[in-house]
C-alpha cells in the first residue's frame, strides 16, 4: 500500500503519473524531426509489405490506434483480436510484419496469435512494457513503452505509452516502406509531440470527471461513441467503464449507434460522445441520441461543433488530432474512476479480472 502515495488506488496513482511515463516514453524517440528507435535502424522495414497488429483488451485498442495511423500512410494493414487468430489472420509470408500489442508480454492469446505467425514465415515484433517478457523474447524484435510497472488490473498508464510508441512507430514504418511516404502532416503532429506531458497535466489538473460520475452515475447503462481515431477511444472509454465500476457500458463506431443500439437509449443511458477532429458523425449520431433523451456528454476541445449541442463536456486541449484522443482517453480514464469509487468498487483488482491472462 505505501506504493499508492497519496492516492488511494494504484489505478489513481498511475492515470496522474502519465506525464511523467509519456515523456519517458518519448525520450530520445524523435531527434532533428525523425523517429529514432534503437535497435531499429532507419530502412529495418525496407522489406515490409503488410502489417499486422494482434492483440487482447485495452491492448487491442491501441492496436486499433495505430492501424488506423498505417492505413492512412498507405500501407496494407490489419489489426486481429489475438484470441481469433486462428480463423481471422488470413495468408502471411516473410514481407508481412506481426506486431504483438501486449503491456505484460505474457498474454497467451496474443502469445499463441505470434507463434502461429511466426511459423508461417511472418517478420515479428512486440510492443510491450516489460523487459525480457515471453513475448520480447520469442519475436524478432522489440520495442519497449517504457511506462513503468503498471499494478492496477485496469490498464491506463500502457495504453497511452503504447499508442505513442506505435502512433511514432507507424512513422518509422512510413518512412522505410518502399512506395509510401508519411502522411503530410507528419512533421506537425512530431512537433506536437513534446508538448502532450503538459496537455496532460492540464487534463488532470483540471477535469471535472469527478463530478459528472457522481451526477449520472444512477443511470441504467453508459454508451461511449467515436468515429475514426475516436473510435477506438470509444471502445476503450467502455472497456475501461466496465471493468471498474461493473456498470453496462458499450463502446460503438459513431455511425453504429443508429444500426442496433439506438433501440437501448432512454434517458438513463448517457452517450460519452469522443470528438476530436473532424469527426461530423460522432456529432449527427450524437443527436439522434440526444433527441431520444439520452444525455449526451462531449469529450472534446472547447471549440469542437459537438460542444454546442451536449449537455456536458469534459474537455481537452486543442492539439494535433493524433493525440487529441489520448487526451480525451484520459478524461474517460477519470470518468471510470470516480464512478467505481463512488459505487465502493475494487477498483485496483476488480472482480473476475487479472492482469495478464496466462491461459487461453
Ligand atoms: C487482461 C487485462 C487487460 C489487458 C489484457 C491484455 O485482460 O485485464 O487490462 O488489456 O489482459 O494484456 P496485455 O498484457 O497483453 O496488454
Amino acid at each position: 500500500d505505501a506504493g499508492k502515495g497519496e492516492y488511494d488506488h494504484y489505478m489513481l496513482k498511475e492515470i496522474n503519473s502519465q506525464p511523467t511515463t509519456l515523456a519517458n516514453t518519448i525520450e530520445g524517440r524523435v531527434q532533428d524531426g525523425d523517429v529514432v528507435f534503437e535497435d531499429l535502424p532507419e530502412g529495418t522495414f525496407a522489406d515490409v509489405e503488410t502489417v499486422q497488429f494482434v492483440a487482447c483488451g485495452t491492448s487491442y485498442h491501441a492496436a486499433m490506434y495505430a492501424d488506423q495511423l498505417l492505413r492512412s500512410a498507405g500501407i496494407r494493414t490489419d489489426v486481429v483480436r489475438a484470441s481469433e487468430y486462428d480463423s481471422m489472420s488470413g495468408p502471411v509470408d516473410e514481407n508481412t510484419l506481426v506486431v504483438a500489442v501486449t503491456q505484460s508480454g505474457e498474454t497467451a492469446d496474443t502469445l499463441d496469435a505470434v507463434r502461429t505467425a511466426s511459423a508461417n514465415g511472418a517478420r515479428s515484433l512486440a510492443v510491450t512494457n516489460v523487459v525480457g517478457s515471453t513475448a520480447a523474447r520469442e519475436t524478432d524484435d522489440a520495442v519497449y513503452i517504457r511506462a513503468g510497472p503498471e499494478v492496477g488490473v485496469a490498464a491506463t498508464k500502457t495504453f497511452s505509452s503504447q499508442a505513442v510508441t506505435l502512433a511514432l512507430l507507424s512513422q518509422q514504418l512510413a518512412a522505410d516502406v518502399p512506395d509510401v511516404s508519411p502522411p503530410e502532416d507528419s512533421d506537425a503532429m512530431l512537433e506536437s509531440l513534446d508538448a502532450l506531458p503538459g496537455h496532460l497535466e492540464t487534463v488532470l489538473e483540471n477535469s471535472n470527471a469527478e463530478s459528472l460520475a457522481s451526477d449520472l452515475i444512477d443511470s441504467q447503462s453508459f454508451f461511449f461513441i467515436g468515429n475514426g481515431l475516436g473510435h477506438p477511444v470509444a471502445l476503450e472509454g467502455a472497456l475501461k467503464f466496465k471493468e471498474i465500476t461493473y456498470e453496462h457500458a458499450e463502446g460503438f463506431a459513431s455511425g453504429e449507434l443508429k444500426h442496433g443500439p439506438l433501440a437501448l437509449v432512454t434517458p438513463e443511458t448517457p452517450v460519452f460522445a469522443v470528438a476530436t477532429g473532424s469527426d461530423s458523425k460522432t456529432k449527427t449520431n450524437a443527436i439522434e441520441a440526444q433527441t431520444r433523451g439520452a444525455p449526451i456528454v462531449a469529450v472534446s476541445p472547447d471549440d469542437n461543433p459537438l460542444v454546442d449541442v451536449a449537455e456536458d463536456h469534459l474537455t481537452i486541449p486543442d492539439t494535433h488530432p493524433v493525440w487529441a484522443g489520448l487526451l480525451a482517453n484520459v478524461q474517460l480514464q477519470l470518468l471510470s474512476y470516480y464512478a467505481a469509487d463512488e459505487l465502493g468498487r475494487s477498483i485496483d483488482k476488480p472482480r473476475n479480472l487479472a492482469k495478464s491472462v496466462t491461459v487461453e
